[in-house]
């Protein structure tokens, strides 16, 4: 092996520029040719690929997005522009590549790898968490202490008002922003699209709260989660209790952006060091995780089609500790 690419896909997550500059730094460390493919898979159908050197990824290791960028890229779910990406690679002899993104990328690496044979070692990089064979992904705490500290601030109003405040967190299938920063804040309720919405439950706790003129009240809604959000959320609650004094918040791509926190420049790290090891070793199509703070490599298929489950004690201690 003496020349591998890297790149990154799917939606952007703070640390990923960490990632590139361990793996470029890795590579140069074993003597390897290190190319930087720009917007993901775009950039290997167009052909935007560019030798990195020590320097390329000087003073990257604090910033958030991606100096390769990235992007979602249609043509590459056809054969013919996997193809023509091939090509790309193979006349500048790349015979390994480091993905580092979430599981549509992890998606395209598979497919790609099955029909070209080339290796493929996968890094996650996503603020959700949301893969099987690791219990962290690159920019997942820097987004979950994004939330929380923007939460706390919204706590003060909440708590000036007497109001109940919504706040709409992200995660389209996956709660474990909502419920780290949730309980980190200690709310009263947690919305996740993996557990039902016990909506009469909600307003049963507000309604009783009422009485006791608590009207304090925060609720983490994952903008996946059954109903659609905090605002429709805030529909029902204000139709069934119209006294209470609701707002909503949506903290959005705050969430993703920022310096990366330092677990998640140490996570990233790590991970870029051991998928250019692993390439060195032979591994392909397989995703580096961590488990229990140790290196763990899970194959990528089986990372993309097995989700974490979120523990349902962890709801019932939501409960206890709001109550
Ligand atoms: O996968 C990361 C994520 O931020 C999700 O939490 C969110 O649902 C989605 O990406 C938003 O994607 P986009 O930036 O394309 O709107």
């Amino acid at each position: 092996l003496k020349k591998i690419g890297v790149l990154t896909s799917g939606g952007d997550s703070p640390g990923m520029n960490a990632a590139i500059r361990a793996v470029v730094r890795t590579g140069l460390y074993h003597g390897l040719e290190v190319f930087g493919i720009m917007r993901g898979y775009q950039g290997m159908y167009e052909d935007d690929i560019f030798s990195m050197d020590s320097r390329s990824v000087a003073n990257i290791i604090q910033r958030g997005g991606t100096i390769l960028k990235t992007a979602r890229c249609k043509e590459f779910f056809e054969p013919e522009g996997r193809k023509r990406a091939f090509e790309n690679l193979k006349k500048r002899g790349i015979e390994g590549l480091v993905i580092i993104g979430g599981d549509g990328s992890f998606r395209g690496a598979q497919k790609f790898s099955n029909e070209y044979d080339i290796p493929c070692i996968g890094v996650p990089g996503t603020i959700d968490r949301d893969m099987a064979g690791t219990e962290v992904t690159i920019g997942f705490d820097t987004a979950v202490n994004t939330a929380v500290q923007a939460i706390d601030k919204i706590r003060d109003t909440m708590d000036a008002h007497d109001r109940v405040f919504i706040v709409e967190v992200m995660g389209r299938d996956a709660g474990y922003i909502a419920l780290h920063s949730g309980i980190a804040t200690g709310a009263e309720n947690i919305l996740i699209p993996e557990t039902k919405t016990d909506i009469e439950a909600i307003i049963h706790g507000l309604t009783e709260k009422e009485k006791r003129q608590k009207l304090v009240n925060l609720i983490v809604v994952a903008e996946g989660e059954e109903f659609g959000g905090a605002d429709e959320v805030a529909k029902v609650v204000r139709q069934r209790l119209p006294k209470a004094d609701v707002r909503v918040t949506v903290l959005g791509h705050i969430q993703r952006g920022g310096s990366p926190t330092c677990e998640d420049r140490l996570v990233a790290s790590h991970m870029g060091y051991y998928a250019v090891e692993s390439l060195l070793l032979g591994r392909k199509n397989v995703m580096v995780g961590v488990i229990n703070n140790k290196i763990h490599y899970t194959p990528l298929d089986k990372a993309v089609k097995e989700k974490h489950k979120i523990g349902q004690e962890w709801m019932k201690i939501v409960k206890i500790l709001a109550s």
